[in-house]
């Protein structure tokens, strides 16, 4: 039967021959490690919110008296309603964390030098689309926590003189978060983010596989590499085919990664969910704390400890383009961080900085 389908399909397309030339004829470094599976599991996971997200669609409504109570029967009445839901909530915490690991790895190595700039600033793009992910799905419960949390991050653009109130009103769809806010962070999350996502997914990967995979600055390979003069395909003298080798590392971290959100939905069910995700929004009682999630807790913290908060989202936001651009700015040919000391130092001050950031401001 098995054999029948695939002679039938063989015989329209030449499944043999793309099998051969575009997937065994794909060939992968030699040198390249793990980390070279984040991208793939990243997109996986992206499938996953994409898939959970649908079915959730089926009973969420996106009205002030309806979501809370809706996102509640997902919860007790739907059967298995818990499970995709919080397979959507935790799975979204597992991948900022696979994207950023990626990039990191991606910057250790050097992969995003020259002729890997374009890719780079594509996967830079996809980060903060990541993030506008989060951001704008986390009013949709409409609870206590939501509602506080998108009030502070609304008011964020307040600190700009003439624009700023313009863009809070705008995010908010007037003065307060209210029903229209819910509605514009609703179909941001649902009809506009996944296209544009999906459009920039596809440029990163075509840029991939247009140029070939790198291979990281400090291995053997690298050091033989020739400088980028005009378009050619990367090739190294030993590699190994994509499939079956490489998908086997991708199918491995990507059960991984099913495994890791299991574990916390069955062992570890509050780590995202706080308790004031369980109580429905009220406009007319602030919370004692108002927190972030843990992704944002950073910019958040530094944002409290800079008193001049123009000043404070100012920085922020000349470090968001400094990111993008990174590639653009470091013109320097050695790809080997081990050989760059001040680079590596600032690389360290930089993380160092964003995870004492981080805890401070979830303990503070
Ligand atoms: C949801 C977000 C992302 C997805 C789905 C994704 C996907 C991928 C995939 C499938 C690969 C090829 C295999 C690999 O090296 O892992 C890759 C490589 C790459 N990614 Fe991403 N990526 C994402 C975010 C990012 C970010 C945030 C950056 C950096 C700012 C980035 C920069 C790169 C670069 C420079 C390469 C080329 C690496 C090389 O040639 O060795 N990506 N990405």
């Amino acid at each position: 039967m098995w054999k029948t389908l695939r002679d039938g399909i063989d015989l329209r397309i030449g499944l043999k021959d793309l099998i051969e030339t575009k997937l065994k004829g794909y060939r992968i470094p030699k040198d390249t490690n793990i980390f070279y599976t984040l991208g793939i599991v990243a997109l996986f996971a992206y499938m996953i919110m994409a898939v959970t997200g649908y079915f959730l669609l089926i009973y969420y409504i996106p009205h002030t008296e309806q979501a809370f109570k809706s996102v509640q029967l997902i919860m007790t009445k739907v059967p298995y309603g818990w499970l995709v839901r919080m397979i959507h909530i935790v799975a979204s915490s597992l991948m900022l964390i696979v994207v950023s690991l990626h990039m990191i790895s991606i910057f250790i190595m050097g992969s995003y030098k020259r002729p890997r700039e374009v890719t780079w600033f594509l996967g830079g793009l996809l980060m903060l689309i990541t993030l506008t992910f989060c951001l704008s799905g986390y009013l949709l419960p409409w609870s206590q926590r939501s509602y506080w949390a998108t009030t502070v991050t609304t008011s964020i653009p307040t600190a700009f003189p003439v624009i700023g109130d313009y863009i809070t009103r705008l995010l908010r769809g007037g003065e307060h978060v209210t029903g229209v806010t819910l509605s514009r962070f609703f179909a941001l999350h649902v009809a506009f983010l996944p296209p544009i996502f999906l459009g920039i997914v596809g440029l990163h990967i075509f840029f991939i596989w247009r140029i070939g995979l790198s291979t990281p600055g400090f291995s053997k390979s690298a050091q033989h590499e020739q400088p980028w003069t005009g378009y050619r395909r990367t090739t190294y003298p030993e590699s190994y085919p994509f499939y079956p080798n490489f998908v086997l590392k991708e199918a491995l971290m990507i059960t991984i990664f099913f495994a890791l959100t299991f574990f916390i939905i069955s062992f570890m069910p509050n780590f995202f969910m706080p308790e004031a995700a369980n109580t429905p929004a009220n406009p007319f009682k602030t919370p004692v704390h108002v927190k972030p999630e843990w992704y944002f807790l950073a910019p958040y913290q530094l944002l409290r400890l800079i008193p001049n908060k123009l000043f404070g989202i100012t920085i922020q936001i000349l470090l968001i383009i400094l990111f993008l651009l990174w590639p653009f700015i470091d013109r320097s040919e050695e790809r080997n961080i081990l050989k760059r000391p001040l680079l590596l130092v600032l690389f360290l001050v930089l993380l160092g900085l964003w995870v004492v950031l981080t805890i401070w401001g979830r303990y503070s």
